[in-house]
């Protein structure tokens, strides 16, 4: 985390500080003007509606208190009432302000809450926000008491209001409750920069130029002026000042609902841009693209001047990058990529949404790292801040869509439907990895009105990027760029539109759980499979996106029944499935070899003994070794060479390998037993090898943290995967012991205690508290003993408030 202190100018105290966590390759924080102060600690939590709880006077001792992000319940990973955090509850927080604000505007930030807040400050009733996806802001300015102590409370209403998308009828996942995303207080000058947007022009030229749209909100005064600077790191690459003409500024809403004329945000409480001025750096040299290996990061600085003095500033980090959909499919830097992807519920076992950065930035890892995605799709809402941020870093490409499943609401519900595609877009709009807005409600009937104004609306706001909308019928009107559609059947249907996207497929076709047989998970992975395929038969599919990445808590009315789909090609603690080899396995070798059998190694554990081996590689020749248990020689036996099936998956770069072991001319196999191996070669040169273990006899109980560095700041959290595997590291599926924890330290357990592997795994996440030191996890197996793992917690800097 970057830290900076105070600086002097003038006298002045101003504070210098943007305390965001993991900006890691932002540029300089601000130095004039602004103060971020985040505000996650010290709250107070009732899980209940409380009378009187807004007055400043009220006592809330009784209270709990919590650190945000917030999960107003914590439930079971599955097997629950899917009501239980269905309630309305009461946040607190008292905070005095620092030094070096008076004079200044004082809001307050709250990035998500589920989902609609009531807040007050001292008070003061500021109204009510609905939405559980967006961020929000209130002013606190006129109601603050400078020297004393403010009370901002919360009324959180986390019911499924059928007033707010996407509520209204029902919808396949849990959406949860409490204060899940981070809060901050902003103070800023009367005069502020409200929000940029840089979006890069020319870029595959030779100079590429640089608009950056500066929203400035607030009465301007004297003689204004913008500077705008890029920077690589600490270098100024390119600089620009422009000076604002005086004069009232126009309305910059009202060109944007062409259909109704009407004001297309809601109340008092949006994040309302003020007046835009652009300012454009042009011929740029020495620029490196943003692309999918090396996804170069630059940032924009933009400095507010009065009469000289520098009174705001704010940083936005970009990338330089084309990206388009063409009738010959997706081109990233001219040049054509086809998508690979996923679609990711941001949800999570045990605390719903409400995980903070390292989780939700460890997702984006496990989809670009371990699954090799090259995009992933935000179902069906807009995401956390933090894991769109990793993705730009780790150069994995983004759809990112507006809250909504399948029903669209009264006119009211439309408003805040549309309402959301604004602040969906302003808040991320410099992202270079978001490729694609949808604006389409997931699966909802035509609606040519509503899709007309998110249309439009999108395309005002940001002319860089095509819109989107996820429909699953093809007759569907078209009012989005790009023809973008949920196909469940297979084969798939023909493009019926030059710009076609796959957006979902497999999902609730076939469920399949870490437990599930090896006909069953061969089969969920073949899918995906012959999926891929078809869509690299014809440049014009752009790419597909698989439902989905990670298994998801969902309603009773969906599921397994137990409050899960089990559609992910990873379960719910992101654990892989066999369907997972798959994903992995499209990667170029160059970056990673790949050999994932899509089976365990049992002997007759298929309706017909064990028949067919799929292995997913990106090698081009595999083979396959038995070591039989019964002989003393101990020696491997050649049983069969293999290439990728290209009879079946004609147009895959790596296709699976299918082997037929009942048509092996082998007595050996189906008499003997033992262990297999696997080797794989590419151009005639062994690069990999897997040994499965026919033993049948659990060997290892393995402990695998995610990070073992964490920041006591009460929020970070690190995922910590338990897993019962042979004695080479293979997971044994039917392993479904009792573990059972001591944690000593200031972290918290994020888990049941003692919790069942299913499916051989499990995972628990071990939370910082706020002071600094170690915590010690131990883990204890009834048979094969206890793994220790041990997280070193570093101070956090202090809340300024
Ligand atoms: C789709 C829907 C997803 C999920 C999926 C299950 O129709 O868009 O949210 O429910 O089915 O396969």
């Amino acid at each position: 985390m970057r830290r900076r202190d105070f600086i002097k100018t003038t006298g002045a105290v101003v504070a210098a500080t943007s305390l965001r966590p993991y900006a890691s390759l932002a540029a300089q924080p601000p130095t004039a003007g602004r103060t971020i102060l985040p505000m996650n600690r010290g709250w107070r939590f009732k899980p209940e509606k409380v009378s009187g709880a807004e007055s400043p006077t009220f006592d809330d001792a009784a209270f709990e208190r919590i650190t945000i992000p917030h999960t107003n319940i914590k439930l079971p990973w599955h097997n629950f009432d899917d009501h239980l955090y269905e309630f309305v509850s009461t946040y607190r927080r008292r905070f005095r302000l620092p030094q070096g604000t008076a004079g200044k505007r004082v809001f307050v930030d709250f990035e998500g809450a589920m989902c609609a807040s009531t807040v007050w400050i001292n008070g003061a009733p500021l109204g009510e926000y609905r939405g559980g996806f967006t961020p929000f802001s209130f002013e606190l300015t006129p109601h603050l008491r400078p020297d004393g102590e403010n009370v901002l409370v919360v009324q959180l209403d986390s019911t499924e209001r059928e007033d707010i998308p996407p509520f209204g009828y029902e919808i396949d996942y849990l959406t949860f409750g409490g204060i899940y995303r981070e809060v901050s207080l902003r103070v800023v000058p009367e005069h502020f920069l409200d929000n940029i947007f840089a979006h890069p022009k020319d870029v595959l030229s030779a100079h590429p130029g640089l608009d950056v749209d500066c929203f400035l909100a607030g009465p301007a005064a004297g003689r204004m002026a913008l500077e705008v600077e890029l920077r690589d790191g600490e270098r100024i690459i390119a600089h620009g000042t422009q000076p604002i003409p005086s004069g009232p500024a126009p309305d910059p809403d009202a060109a944007l609902d062409p259909v109704t004329s009407a004001a297309i945000t809601h109340s008092s409480n949006t994040m309302r841009d003020g007046a835009k001025h652009t300012v454009t750096l042009a011929n740029l040299e020495g620029i490196e693209l943003w692309q999918l290996h090396e996804p170069k990061l630059y940032t924009v600085h933009v400095r507010l001047m009065q009469d000289g003095v520098a009174i705001d500033e704010d940083t936005r980090r970009i990338g330089f990058r084309e990206a388009v959909f063409t009738p010959q499919g997706f081109m990233l830097n001219g040049k054509a990529v086809k998508l690979r992807g996923l679609d990711r519920h941001q949800t999570f076992p045990f605390v719903g949404q409400a995980m903070p950065a390292r989780a939700q930035r460890q997702d984006a890892k496990i989809l670009r790292h371990n699954l090799h995605c090259n995009l992933v799709r935000t179902s069906h809402y807009p995401q956390s801040r933090h894991f769109l941020d990793c993705c730009d870093e780790i150069g994995l490409l983004v759809l990112e869509e507006i809250p909504g499943w399948q029903h669209i609401g009264p006119e009211p519900w439309k408003l805040v439907a549309i309402d959301n595609v604004g602040r969906m877009i302003r808040r991320d709009w410099n992202h270079p990895s978001i490729i694609l807005w949808g604006v389409r409600i997931n699966e909802s009937p035509d609606d040519h009105g509503f899709y007309a104004r998110t249309n439009a609306l999108a395309h005002a706001l940001d002319p860089s990027r095509q819109t989107g909308g996820i429909r699953n019928f093809k007759e569907s009107e078209l009012l989005e760029d790009v023809f973008t559609i949920n196909d469940f059947g297979f084969p798939l249907r023909e493009p019926n539109h030059p710009l076609y996207l796959n957006t979902e497929f497999v999902g609730h076709t076939y469920p399949v759980k870490t437990t599930d047989d090896d006909e069953r998970q061969r089969e969920h992975t073949l899918r995906h499979a012959r999926i891929h395929d078809q869509l690299a038969s014809n440049p014009q599919y752009a790419g597909g996106i698989g439902w989905c990445a990670f298994d998801y808590n969902t309603h009773s009315n969906f599921g397994a029944g137990d409050r899960i789909c089990y559609h992910g090609v990873t379960d719910i603690f992101r654990e892989p499935k066999a369907a997972a080899g798959f994903y992995k396995s499209q990667v170029d070798p160059a970056e990673e070899v790949v050999l994932e059998p899509a089976f365990h190694w049992a002997k007759s554990d298929e309706a017909t003994e064990f028949r067919r081996a799929v292995v997913c590689s990106n090698c081009d020749h595999l083979k396959f070794y038995l070591r039989e248990h019964s002989l003393e020689s101990n020696e491997w036996t050649l049983i069969a060479e293999l290439d990728p099936d290209r009879a079946e998956f004609a147009h895959l770069r790596y296709p699976p390998f299918q082997l037929n072991l009942a048509a092996l001319d082998s007595k050996k196999l189906r008499f003997a037993w033992g262990d297999l191996r696997i080797d794989g070669y590419i151009d005639g040169k062994q690069r990999i090898s897997r040994s499965l273990s026919g033993k049948g006899i659990d060997s290892k109980f393995l402990l695998l943290p995610d990070d073992t560095a964490l920041v006591a700041d009460g929020a970070d959290v690190t995922r910590v995967v338990l897993r019962v595997t042979d004695e080479w590291g293979n997971v044994h599926p039917l392993a479904n012991d009792p573990i059972e924890f001591t944690l000593e330290g200031p972290g918290e357990l994020i888990g049941d205690n003692p919790i069942a592997l299913t499916g051989g795994t499990a995972a628990v996440w071990v939370r910082a508290q706020e002071q600094a030191g170690t915590v010690r996890l131990s883990a204890k197996h009834l048979r094969l003993g206890t793994q220790t793992a041990e997280f070193t917690l570093s101070a956090a800097e202090p809340e300024r408030v």
